[in-house]
């Protein structure tokens, strides 16, 4: 079947936060939300299910659970039982919550950096130390893992590492080589893991993603996965994701931090994650298509009409990790200049950690039309300065 991806929208009054946080005249290229309606199946499902008129209390079907499951055997040759998945209302409360149920505050949670900025603070939120292991980049530019900063960074406080596969904002997708010797280190060391897995699907180039915890029933056992359809299939504003939690008495800690704060799943979540699941690996072969096709168009553009930015092809998601040091623009504050002379918001790159400094990250989950406008405008306002 054929999507039409290059179709534009206009989101603009649309209550949407990337597109209603700024002035009229700026593009928005920041949070990881695309600018493509979520796939009809989706839609239709949810039409059916607002029409029904009942808005009760939800209930996890069996439907869902076999969706979720038949496809994590599908993708990634996962056994998961039924009673493994735990529905979420979103990522982030997700590895909040697994933090809270493994630690006490004053211990230590092992991050790698540069890293999101909710996995990058969440050791604020529960009392911990932040433990800094590293993503280095290579002479290629490519993001590899500093072993020797992971491994130091591990002391006898640290209990958790909060992993991002793949990598948010570096765009890394884990090989299974690299996972099992960060699950090595991890059990030799004693820690859980925390997995944030959401960018999973977004694999460019016909890549291969590897959930951590499918390693080994070793790993497993030490191991909270968290994935949700919200990247994939765009569908954020729901707030629906799963934890993967097989070992019984990790899950029921797990549940126990919800600590009533925590609720279910909205009923129209359901709904969309199962249809999401079940009905739409061909829209998602599509899409993965075109955004590997945007990347590539990305990468060629910074390299040819860019001079002073460079940016290593992300593997995994829709994010380009942009590093503009090299163009020495005021305070070093590409994102702050790109915003005033461009009239393009990106993310800033210092939000992730001192490691961004200089760097903006760039949402290319969007229609071409709407990329080539974003990077034209920058190579203007950059060839005028
Ligand atoms: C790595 C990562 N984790 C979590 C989230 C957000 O998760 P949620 O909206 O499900 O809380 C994002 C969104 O950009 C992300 O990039």
């Amino acid at each position: 079947m054929e999507y039409d991806f290059d179709r534009v929208y206009d989101r603009r009054g649309t209550d949407s936060s990337k597109w209603g946080r700024v002035d009229p005249d700026v593009l928005p290229m920041p949070v990881a939300d695309m600018d493509f309606p979520a796939p009809e199946p989706v839609r239709r499902a949810l039409l059916e299910r607002v029409e029904h008129g009942f808005y009760g209390y939800g209930l996890a079907t069996e439907d869902f659970h076999e969706a979720f499951t038949s496809r994590l055997k599908r993708r990634y040759g996962w056994d998961v039982a039924h009673e493994s998945l735990v529905p979420i209302p979103g990522v982030i409360p997700g590895f909040n919550m697994g933090l809270r149920a493994l630690t006490s505050p004053g211990d230590g949670v092992l991050v790698q950096l540069p890293a999101y900025p909710p996995i990058l603070n969440a050791n604020g939120h529960h009392g911990l130390v932040r433990q800094d292991a590293f993503l280095v980049r290579g002479d290629s530019g490519r993001y590899e893992i500093d072993w020797a900063s992971l491994e130091a960074a591990i002391d006898e406080t640290t209990r958790v590492f909060l992993l991002c596969n793949p990598h948010n904002p570096v765009g890394r997708v884990f090989s299974a080589e690299e996972l099992r010797r960060m699950a090595g280190i991890c059990l030799a060391r004693g820690l859980w893991i925390i997995s944030d897995e959401i960018h999973c699907d977004l694999m460019l180039d016909g890549n291969t993603h590897t959930p951590i915890a499918s390693l080994g029933p070793e790993v497993e056992e030490r191991t909270i996965t968290l994935m949700a359809p919200s990247k994939t299939f765009n569908l954020a504003g729901l707030k629906a994701a799963v934890a993967i939690i097989p070992n019984a008495e990790l899950r029921a800690q797990f549940e126990a931090a919800k600590g009533g704060l925590v609720g279910a799943v909205n009923i129209l979540g359901y709904v969309a994650m199962t249809t999401a699941y079940r009905d739409c690996d061909d829209w998602l072969a599509a899409l993965t298509k075109y955004l590997t096709a945007n990347r590539d168009y990305l990468t060629a553009f910074v390299r040819e009409r860019l001079p002073g930015i460079t940016v290593y092809p992300a593997e995994g998601t829709y994010l380009a990790w942009l590093d503009c040091n090299a163009l020495e623009l005021p305070g070093n504050d590409a994102c702050g200049w790109f915003l005033e002379n461009a009239r393009v918001a990106f993310g800033d790159g210092k939000n992730f950690g001192p490691q961004g400094e200089g760097f903006v990250r760039m949402n290319f989950g969007c229609p071409r039309p709407l990329l080539e406008e974003g990077l034209e405008r920058i190579a203007s306002a950059l060839a005028g300065r």
